[in-house]
């Protein structure tokens, strides 16, 4: 990969810096404070991230798992169509540009623009992007923009939302992802990885296929979900390392954490869905590998891989929840 891409490392370095500035403990209160507001009632009238120090430690305490959610949901749309490449981007409710980061960090070029109604945020975007290296997420335009029913979208090849859809009312909910859908050629949502964050999941992608999208990922088709509705809900995993504010915060030694997110990508244009998705972390027994898959024609399946299946046991042993599943065949 060229060497301007930003990766993890250099967003975790420019976070570094942000927070050398900021005592250690006005951070870690910061991000309390935060957390209790993002359990209590959204969807808000006012922006949560009111200030510096808010956005601080928002950024530090959450955009590389954001970014690391994003990344997973990029290289499912790439893997689905590898030869398409983005030449604008629109990163919606974009904050300070979690996703826009992993768009930089996944295709050379496009001209990113980021929406948020909170101006304290595009701000702190703006002076992380500066110090990324990377010369596509320096001239992103970061734009203020409220989402509700008169939000308009210029038209683009990818929308980025983010973490966004649970911070919304239900109405402007399906407000943003109906304009997304006008937009994009490309439209990538994502949401925590939990049951309700599920569910606001399936109601964009309903409404994506509706609007004449095709999903890319992580489903095999266009069809229903098969999961049984309040019994589960789909979600991945992506790991994270953790930075020094965050052991402060959440106390601990480890050095990394799995954030759970779950997605949809759609696309206006062909794509090649994988025929099968691992849907739960594998489960590698001796000699055998137990795979939970979504397949393309058959729902939610189980498939045992042994020894006796060779090159394709080789192939279960790095497979990875999440991945499409066999590798290398859509
Ligand atoms: C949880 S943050 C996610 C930020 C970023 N997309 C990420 O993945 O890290 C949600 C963002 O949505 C923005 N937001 C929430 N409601 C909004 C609204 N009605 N209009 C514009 N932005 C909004 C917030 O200001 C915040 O930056």
């Amino acid at each position: 990969m060229n060497a301007t891409l930003p990766t993890a490392e250099a967003l975790r370095a420019a976070l570094a810096d942000l927070l050398d500035g900021l005592p250690p403990k006005q951070a870690a209160q910061a991000v309390e404070r935060l957390i209790a507001s993002y359990r209590g009632t959204t969807p808000t009238d006012a922006p949560v991230l009111r200030d510096r120090s808010d956005v601080a430690a928002y950024a530090a305490y959450r955009m590389p798992a954001t970014f690391e959610a994003v990344r997973s949901c990029l290289a499912a749309l790439r893997e689905a169509a590898p030869d398409w490449t983005p030449a604008t981007h629109t990163d919606v409710g974009g904050g300070t540009g979690a996703a826009s980061w992993a768009v930089a960090g996944a295709w050379e070029g496009p001209r990113t623009t980021v929406l948020d109604w909170a101006e304290p945020a595009l701000a702190l975007g703006r002076e992380l992007a500066a110090a990324s290296g990377s010369p596509g997420l320096r001239a992103a335009a970061w734009e203020r923009a409220r989402i509700g029913k008169e939000l308009e979208l210029a038209p683009t090849d990818l929308v980025t939302v983010s973490y966004v859809l649970k911070e919304l009312r239900p109405e402007d909910r399906g407000a943003l992802v109906d304009a997304a859908a006008a937009a994009g050629q490309a439209v990538v949502i994502v949401e925590p990885g939990t049951p309700d964050g599920y569910e606001r999941v399936i109601e964009a992608r309903d409404r994506l296929i509706a609007a004449g999208l095709s999903v890319a990922a992580p489903c095999p088709h266009d069809g229903a979900c098969p999961i049984e509705r309040g019994k589960d809900w789909c979600h991945f995993s992506a790991r994270v390392s953790r930075s020094s504010l965050h052991r402060q915060v959440k106390g601990g030694s480890l050095s990394h954490e799995d954030e759970k997110f779950s997605y949809v990508v759609a696309t206006r244009f062909p794509v090649l869905p994988a025929a099968a998705r691992v849907v739960r972390r594998p489960q590698i027994r001796k000699g055998q590998v137990l795979l939970e898959l979504c397949t393309r024609d058959d729902g939610l399946e189980r498939a045992t891989v042994t020894k006796r299946h060779g090159e394709l046991y080789r192939a279960a042993r790095d497979i990875a929840w999440g991945d499409a599943w066999p590798p290398g065949q859509s």
